[in-house]
């Protein structure tokens, strides 16, 4: 438009020539005015909506709400699809394809006409893929989250997604729920559009994007059912459009003080482990420096406030009601770095200032939290000499400080063979060990992390035991689990060398790990172990097991780490 400085897209669309007319001439067979193509800034709208992933189903209906406060702002508002990642139905994990997704949408920007991007976020792998993707070209970027599904509701209850299936499913192997009322719950669990509506990794990670100030205020726990939804998509198609005349990218919004005020967020909100992960990946693709012991200095002293599953009773639908975001990022004060810019033009002071608590129960403060204990903790120890990670706020508080004989599993199958086994040499003061679970080892880590307990305990009532593998768990999942332990068991890792009967403990106030057998037991397990063969010979598989790094270094592909920016590729004829 007239005033504004040449954008990217210009080197497509302004040439009168050859090249200008090819690519206006096809784009011009949808049907769009000459005008469009006068300089103005060209919005893509990165849309997975697919009917493999339920969570960003509707992520068609918010990409014209997007797309209708582009075209008001004077925008070309282009939609277009990319990978999807369903954490339901996907195997063996939508982890492994996370950093596919990112190259996906990072390749599609760079080599397209766009001057600004809308990220259409939701389920669980889909908010850091695409975070990932725009952070290595570095446009003027902004996220529109998808939101939770309504409350569930169940024979005059509220159940939650994920935690409560977990909760039942145990119910039903302990023999206190039959499993037709199971059954039932299916329909009443999901009953409208949306993701997750606990605390789990999709609440999280969108939690994450407005605490790093990449989405409007207050957006994050809007239900995605609610009309607002579609009114923030609105509002975000406008903002895209003066970021590209303002000239603000991505890089200048996610700066080492957002990483941190996520990571304090995160604090309070309970939210998921793979959080951390996930924001450790995308640091890397920005060059901010942050590493798992960020998240411990950060974390620590912050107290519990937002009750909501898994670590306490509530939902998302609530959460909103209640005040979403901006009442804890204001309860937080000057715990965050106030003055941090976000996409909305203004600092994170700015955006909270008019929140209100409407509910206590649901968001607490930090003079009364919900709860004092921290929502996570990184361990390190002779287990895990590069980390581990457990969630203090979804434990059995007198598990966190536990000393116990290990049993081990060497992998996943052998696991749910040996838990059914009335017969398995187990108490309730053992630490179960799974090995096998990690980024190379499963592959792609699953969330498995948070596995069930052997039967016959649960019989006799156990409800909680220390589990320990270099796995995820879902962030709607509960328990004494110790995560991420790295480096991980198929590469050498000391989890490999745990073997039946070692005493393993667990402090969690000291953040220790310790497998209590001598240096020199150690170093010759060590020298006996043996890697296990390589499953995969070819194709994304076998990418994926040449470049993963562990966990504590995101899981992103070593040759992903860094940016290539937003520069002009060559002409395609
Ligand atoms: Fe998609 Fe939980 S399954 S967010």
């Amino acid at each position: 438009m007239a005033g504004d400085k040449k954008l990217r897209s210009t080197h497509w669309f302004g040439p009168r020539d050859l090249m200008g007319f090819a690519h206006r001439s096809w784009m011009k067979n949808q049907g769009w005015a000459p005008d469009m193509f006068d300089g103005r800034p060209v919005i893509g709208i990165a849309n997975s909506a697919s009917d493999l992933v339920p969570c960003n189903a509707h992520h068609r209906q918010v990409a014209d709400s997007v797309k209708r406060g582009v075209l008001e702002a004077g925008g070309f508002p282009l939609e277009f699809p990319t990978m999807s990642l369903g954490e339901t139905l996907m195997r063996p994990s939508t982890m492994m394809f996370r950093n596919l997704m990112s190259m996906d949408l990072e390749e599609t920007l760079r080599a397209n006409p766009i001057d600004g991007v809308v990220l259409l976020t939701g389920c669980d792998k889909t908010t850091p893929a695409y975070l990932m993707g725009a952070a290595s070209v570095n446009l003027p970027t902004i996220a529109v989250h998808g939101g939770p599904m309504l409350n569930g509701k169940f024979r005059g209850r509220d159940i939650g997604s994920g935690t409560d299936v977990w909760r039942m499913s145990e119910e039903v192997r302990a023999g206190t729920m039959s499993l037709q009322d199971f059954m039932d719950a299916e329909s009443a669990m999901s009953r409208s559009v949306g993701h997750c509506m606990t605390m789990g990794t999709a609440s999280t990670m969108g939690s994450m994007v407005e605490a790093l100030g990449m989405t409007l205020p207050n957006t994050a726990a809007v239900p995605a059912a609610d009309a607002r939804r579609h009114v923030a998509a609105q509002l975000v198609g406008r903002r895209i459009v003066e970021m590209v005349r303002e000239g603000t990218r991505m890089s200048d919004i996610v700066t080492r003080e957002a990483f941190e005020n996520a990571i304090r967020v995160n604090a309070a909100i309970g939210g998921s482990t793979n959080a951390i992960i996930h924001l450790n990946a995308l640091a890397g693709r920005l060059g901010v420096p942050l590493d798992i012991d960020d998240w411990d200095r950060n974390s620590r002293g912050l107290p519990l406030l937002l009750n909501l599953q898994p670590n306490g009773k509530y939902l998302m639908e609530d959460f909103y009601y209640a005040g979403g975001l901006p009442m804890v990022m204001k309860a937080l004060g000057d715990r965050l770095h106030t003055g941090a810019l976000t996409v909305s033009g203004k600092s994170v002071a700015e955006n909270v200032a008019g929140a209100e608590n409407y509910n206590p129960d649901v968001i607490a403060s930090l003079d009364k939290p919900f709860k004092s204990v921290n929502a996570l903790a990184v361990l390190r120890g002779n287990l895990c000499p590069d980390g581990a990670v457990i969630k203090p706020s979804a434990a059995t508080p007198e598990l966190l400080q536990h000393r116990g004989r290990a049993v081990v599993f060497e992998d996943n199958d052998e696991l749910h063979r040996a838990i059914e086994d009335d017969g398995l040499d187990v108490d309730k003061d053992c630490v179960l060990v799974l090995k096998g679970a990690g980024p190379r080892g499963y592959p792609g880590m699953p969330e498995v992390g948070n596995f069930p307990l052997p039967k016959k305990l649960l019989r006799q009532g156990v409800t909680d035991m220390v589990r320990i593998s270099d796995a995820r768990m879902s962030g709607t999942a509960y328990g004494a689990v110790v995560l991420h332990v790295a480096p991980e068991s198929a590469v050498g890792g000391p989890l490999a060398l745990v073997r039946n009967g070692d005493m393993i403990s667990l402090d969690t106030e000291g953040r220790t790990l310790t497998l209590e057998i001598p240096d020199q037991e150690m170093a010759a397990r060590r020298k006996a172990w043996t890697p296990p063969a390589e499953a995969e010979t070819r194709g994304y598989a076998k990418l994926f097991l040449d470049h993963v790094m562990q966990a504590d270094k995101g899981c992103d592909f070593d040759f992903l780490v860094g940016a290539s920016g937003a520069g002009i590729p060559r002409a395609n004829h």
